[in-house]
């Protein structure tokens, strides 16, 4: 008795989101975005309340190389932080997949998902968002004991962070105590907590004066390209132009240059 033959159904994939459903180094276009940390595919942001409707992000395919930094730059509403939130897993787009070091972070749970952020991303944002009744120390050694790292083993790391941004003179003082740039350097050694491949910084040299802009900008390059870390910035700043590898400029929620970014022409 011969076996009767099993017909098979291929349907093309309806959204974009679907290109990731068999995990992402299977991606119909493996071979592009093979080695990269980051590939947003078809990604589109509705804001909804009440019955009002809000496009934020219209399709956006990006690819954002390991050790880069890459900023995201357009006018003001153009959805440079609703796009940063999405590709750092804080907000969950409409549709669309993305892919972080190779995982589908649109397919984890919310549990797996804020583990994945934990060990993986460091946030910085242009406030610096630290907790002002504890020390410089305090803030970074908090990030890490959420984490799971505690005690004094928490306080030691803490140090050795506080170091390396070049602030351990001032680790027992408290925020108010602290000058903008410094405030930022401890948000910086706070993202580094757990050692994170990724770093995402929204406009983090805005609130700063030249100087300290620019001893930020400088850290971060040398998380990038001593550390091979990927720095993906949201920013206005012109100067950080001169130290990014690539650009990608967003206008009315839509990627400008689809769907590669822009290499940087850097002026003789
Ligand atoms: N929670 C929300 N609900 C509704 N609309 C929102 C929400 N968050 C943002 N938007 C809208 O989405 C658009 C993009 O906002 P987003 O904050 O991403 O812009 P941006 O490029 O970061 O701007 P800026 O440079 O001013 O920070 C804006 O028109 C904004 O009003
Ligand atoms: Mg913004």
């Amino acid at each position: 008795m011969t076996a009767t033959p099993i017909s098979f159904q291929v349907s093309l994939p309806e959204s974009t989101a679907k290109v990731f459903s068999q995990g992402c180094e299977t991606t119909l276009d493996a071979f592009r975005t093979a080695g990269k940390a980051i590939v947003a595919r078809g990604v589109e942001m509705i804001y909804q309340s009440g019955s009002q409707r809000f496009h934020a992000l219209k399709h956006i395919n990006l690819e954002v190389n390991k050790g880069d930094i890459h900023l995201l730059m357009g006018p003001s509403g153009s959805g440079k932080t609703t796009l940063l939130s999405i590709l750092g897993g804080i907000l969950t787009p409409t549709d669309g997949g993305i892919c972080l070091l190779g995982q589908d972070i649109t397919r984890m749970s919310q549990s797996q998902l804020s583990k994945f952020r934990l060990k993986n991303i460091g946030f910085i944002f242009q406030e610096f968002n630290l907790f002002p009744a504890l020390t410089a120390l305090e803030n970074v050694a908090l990030a890490l004991d959420v984490k799971g790292i505690k005690g004094r083993a928490a306080k030691r790391e803490a140090m050795g962070l506080l170091e390396q941004v070049g602030l351990a003179n001032k680790a027992k003082s408290l925020p108010r105590d602290l000058s903008g740039g410094q405030k930022q350097r401890v948000a910086i050694a706070r993202a580094l907590s757990g050692n994170p491949q990724i770093i995402m910084a929204d406009e983090p040299t805005a609130a700063l004066d030249s100087q300290s802009g620019h001893a930020v900008i400088t850290l971060l390059r040398q998380l990038a390209k001593e550390e091979n870390r990927t720095v993906v910035m949201v920013t206005h700043d012109p100067r950080i132009i001169d130290v990014a590898d690539r650009v990608t400029y967003l206008e009315d929620g839509i990627l400008q240059n689809n769907p590669t970014a822009i290499h940087h022409q850097k002026l003789a």
